[in-house]
């Protein structure tokens, strides 16, 4: 289905602004990951490590969804420089939110960690090993922190059409006003 011209539809507002809040969350813990006490430590990670697997599987899901909800064209009062970059700019967000979490796994796994869901656990029982997981989890970060930076930017450059050009792209990716799925 295609969503209306000048909008995003409700569907690819709740994806966005769903992820925008648990990457929040995924990265405000991973952030945090050596400052819990070592008893509650684990526990933490795992919440990290769960959250980040929502994120991956909403990732995936808004991308299935996407398949058929095109985005809309840009505002026509949209400059060269924001036709250009939007959509590379996009793509490489969804890109680091793929790999990112896929990282996570590999270091949480190889840690020798379990993944607690609260009525079950997944245990892989692999064997920690540094040799696999400080690489891993070294990129991991390192991508994780380039994530930050990028979707800074991104939401600069939108604060910046929303309040300075004030040319609608801000206003078509907020709630209020959504009128399809
Ligand atoms: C978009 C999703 C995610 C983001 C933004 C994110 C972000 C981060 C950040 C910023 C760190 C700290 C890196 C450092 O300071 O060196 C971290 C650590 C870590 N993350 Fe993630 N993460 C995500 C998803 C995941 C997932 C899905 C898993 C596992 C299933 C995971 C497992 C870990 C582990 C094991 C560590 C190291 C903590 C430790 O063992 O000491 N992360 N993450
Ligand atoms: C974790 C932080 C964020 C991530 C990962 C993110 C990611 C994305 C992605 C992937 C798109 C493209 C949607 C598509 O066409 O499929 C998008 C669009 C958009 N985002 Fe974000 N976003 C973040 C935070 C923000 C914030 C804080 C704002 C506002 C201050 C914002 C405003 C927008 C707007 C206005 C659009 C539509 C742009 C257009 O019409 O071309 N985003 N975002």
């Amino acid at each position: 289905m295609v969503q209306s011209s000048d909008r995003y539809g409700k569907g690819a507002i709740g994806f966005h602004w769903s992820m925008f809040v648990l990457i929040v969350v995924v990265g405000t813990l991973g952030l945090l990951h050596d400052s819990w006490p070592k008893s509650t430590q684990s526990y933490w990670i795992n919440i990290h490590a769960l959250l980040g697997l929502l994120v991956w599987v909403l990732l995936v899901a808004r991308f299935a969804w996407r398949t058929t909800h095109t985005p809309p064209a840009l505002p026509p009062q949209t400059g060269e420089f924001s036709r250009r970059f939007s959509r590379p700019v996009h793509l490489l967000l969804y890109a680091l939110i793929f790999i990112i979490p896929l990282l996570g796994i590999v270091t949480f796994i190889w840690h020798g960690r379990v993944f607690d869901f609260g009525l079950f656990e997944v245990n892989f029982g692999v064997a920690k090993n540094r040799a696999v997981f400080h690489p891993t989890e070294d990129i991991h970060g390192y991508l994780a922190y380039a994530l930050f930076t990028v979707a800074g930017l991104h939401a600069l450059a939108a604060l910046w059409h929303g309040f300075i050009l004030r040319d609608g792209v801000l206003a078509r990716m907020w709630p209020k006003r959504a009128t399809r799925d």
